[in-house]
This record gives structure tokens, C-alpha cells and sequence, in this order.
């Protein structure tokens, strides 16, 4: 069974709650639960922290032994060197993922540290981008 990790940076433990608006009413728990249901023939590990060098950690924990991780880092895409690299530096695949159309907001949104070293790049299409992130990792 291939195990994947959703990982998410700050804020969107929020979810729900934060810019409704932009974000949905939706709390990721919620969306997990039906997220692990429709893929049962895969693992879903989840973290979340507010902390970079906690992403940090975990992306390397994870990246020599998991077969793919959901990276939503959040506002450190626009940002974090030292995510990027992390990135760079393990050998497991990373989709990086967004829930709102990061191109169609603010001009800071449009830059991301991650997408050179990511496998590939989903974004604007809500809470399905992780969906389709996991859908990404079994053809
Ligand atoms: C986000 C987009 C980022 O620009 C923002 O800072 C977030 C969430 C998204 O999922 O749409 O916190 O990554």
C-alpha cells in the first residue's frame, strides 16, 4: 500500500474559519475523513504546524521513506528558501498544492520557492487540489 502525507504550513489550521471566502467552510479534518474514505487503497498521513523549521523536520523525516507528499507550506511558498531545499534534498516526490488560484491574488502569491523541486504543482480548484494531488501519486 503506498503511504502519502499531507503536509500543510501555517494558518490553515484555520481552516474553516479563515477566509471563508477565499478558503471555504470546510475544516481539514472534516476533509480528511472523506479524503482517507474515497482512497482506501492508500495511506494518508496528515501533520500541520505554524513552525518552518518544523515543516522542515518532517519533510525530512518523511522524504527517504514515504512513496509521496502534499505540500501546502502556505504563505513559506512565497518565502522559504530553506523549504525549497528541503525539497531538493530528499528523494521522495513532492506535489505542491493550493487551495485558492495563488495567480489570480496578490503579485507576492505568484512566486513559489517550491514549485522548481516539486514533481509537479496543483493549485485553485479548493480542497479537491488535494484530491487531485493524491490522484497524481497512484497512475
Ligand atoms: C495557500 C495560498 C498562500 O498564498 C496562502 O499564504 C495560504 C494558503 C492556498 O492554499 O491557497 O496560506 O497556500
Amino acid at each position: 500500500m503506498k503511504q502519502l502525507i499531507i503536509i500543510n504550513g501555517p494558518n490553515l489550521n484555520l481552516l474553516g474559519k479563515r477566509e471563508p471566502e477565499v478558503y471555504g467552510t470546510q475544516t481539514f479534518e472534516e476533509y480528511l475523513e472523506v479524503l482517507k474514505s474515497k482512497f482506501h487503497n492508500v495511506t494518508i498521513d496528515y501533520y500541520q504546524s505554524n513552525i518552518e523549521g518544523e515543516l522542515i523536520d518532517k519533510i525530512q523525516e518523511v522524504g527517504f521513506i514515504y512513496d509521496g507528499i502534499i505540500l501546502n507550506a502556505a504563505a513559506y511558498t512565497h518565502t522559504s528558501v530553506g523549504i525549497g531545499d528541503a525539497i531538493k534534498a530528499i528523494d521522495t516526490p513532492v506535489v505542491e498544492v493550493h487551495i485558492s488560484n495563488t495567480y489570480a491574488r496578490e503579485e507576492f502569491r505568484h512566486h513559489s520557492y517550491l514549485s522548481p523541486n516539486a514533481k509537479g504543482v496543483i493549485l485553485g480548484f479548493g480542497l479537491k487540489s488535494y484530491d487531485l494531488a493524491v490522484e497524481s501519486f497512484l497512475y
